[in-house]
């Protein structure tokens, strides 16, 4: 990463604002939704078949909206299940955002949740400091895995957790989308190498090949509309621009032949079509279903 440039995740309030301003202006959750309706319920019902109670383990869930979903999902074909759910997340802000989600819903006491305010590493520690025997039927990454410092090691971690019929699901952004080309392009100076923030399903699929562990990979259609990215002096388009390069204020201290290139890319067919004047940036996303060890 350049060395004039701060990482966007150093600013908490910052972040979740852009966080919250791409889900407004992206497709993401509702190509998540699509997912977890028409693609994931064989998944889920596999993992709860012959239980009364599913062990989750939800890793960077944020503000639980795609839990929730997930759990609905179980719920519709399983009226009797009771869900055990860990909820695994270091911001606090988020945590809250998730449990006032869960006083706004009825029909909830079905899952029972443990919050632990913590990155998954700690709670990796914590685990084992614990001896924790205890097995999950079903853990999910959904789009967190890039805030970690060693993917393939944490990926590794909470497979081992796995029961024998357990899954872990993680979502990503696809290597074929514009997330991807951008990230190929300036990999060295957008990127934080303290985490691994530039990574793709891609990068998921070569660590599991190369491992020999088994899993299913889907491509989620998903899109983000990004005009504003191009009024100078845009509020929404700099706070959007700083969730994509990830870079605190970007638009402010990125040098200008960096800044310049980054948004010609963006806009560039590679990363973006354009539709009735707006600029719409492919988001696509991975999901994969990976299976426990043998
Ligand atoms: C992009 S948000 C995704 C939230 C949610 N899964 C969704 O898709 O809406 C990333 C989440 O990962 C959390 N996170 C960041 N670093 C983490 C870490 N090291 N371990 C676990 N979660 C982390 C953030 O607090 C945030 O809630």
């Amino acid at each position: 990463m350049c060395s004039a440039l701060r990482s966007l995740v150093e600013d908490d309030a910052r972040y979740l604002r852009s966080f919250q301003l791409f889900l407004q202006r992206s497709s993401e959750h509702r190509c998540m939704r699509d997912f977890i309706r028409g693609t994931l319920p064989p998944t889920l019902h596999s993992v709860a078949d012959g239980k009364a109670i599913v062990n989750v383990i939800g890793v960077g869930s944020g503000a639980g909206e795609i839990d929730l979903e997930m759990f609905s999902q179980l719920r519709l074909r399983r009226s009797d299940i009771f869900v055990d759910n860990e909820v695994v997340d270091p911001s606090s802000q988020q945590l809250h955002n998730y449990k006032v989600l869960v006083s706004r819903q009825p029909d909830l006491d079905y899952i029972k949740f443990s919050w632990n305010e913590m990155t998954a590493s700690e709670f990796e520690q914590h685990w084992k400091a614990n001896k924790m025997t205890k097995k999950a039927d079903f853990i999910h990454m959904i789009q967190m895995l890039y805030y970690v410092k060693d993917p393939g090691a944490t990926v590794s971690f909470f497979r081992s957790l796995l029961h024998e019929n357990g899954k872990l699901l993680i979502i990503l952004v696809s290597g074929e989308s514009g997330w991807g080309k951008l990230w190929r392009t300036y990999r060295t100076q957008l990127c934080n190498a303290e985490i691994s923030q530039c990574l793709t399903t891609g990068d998921i699929k070569s660590f599991l090949d190369s491992a020999g562990i088994a899993y299913q990979s889907h491509e989620l259609p998903s899109q983000m509309d990004i005009t504003e990215c191009f009024t100078p002096g845009d509020e929404q388009g700099e706070l959007l621009l700083d969730f994509l390069t990830e870079v605190l204020d970007f638009g402010r201290t990125a040098p200008p032949e960096l800044k310049a290139g980054v948004l010609e890319l963006l806009r560039h067919p590679d990363c973006s079509t354009e539709v009735d004047g707006r600029v719409i940036f492919n988001n696509n996303l991975g999901a994969l279903i990976i299976d426990p060890p043998a």
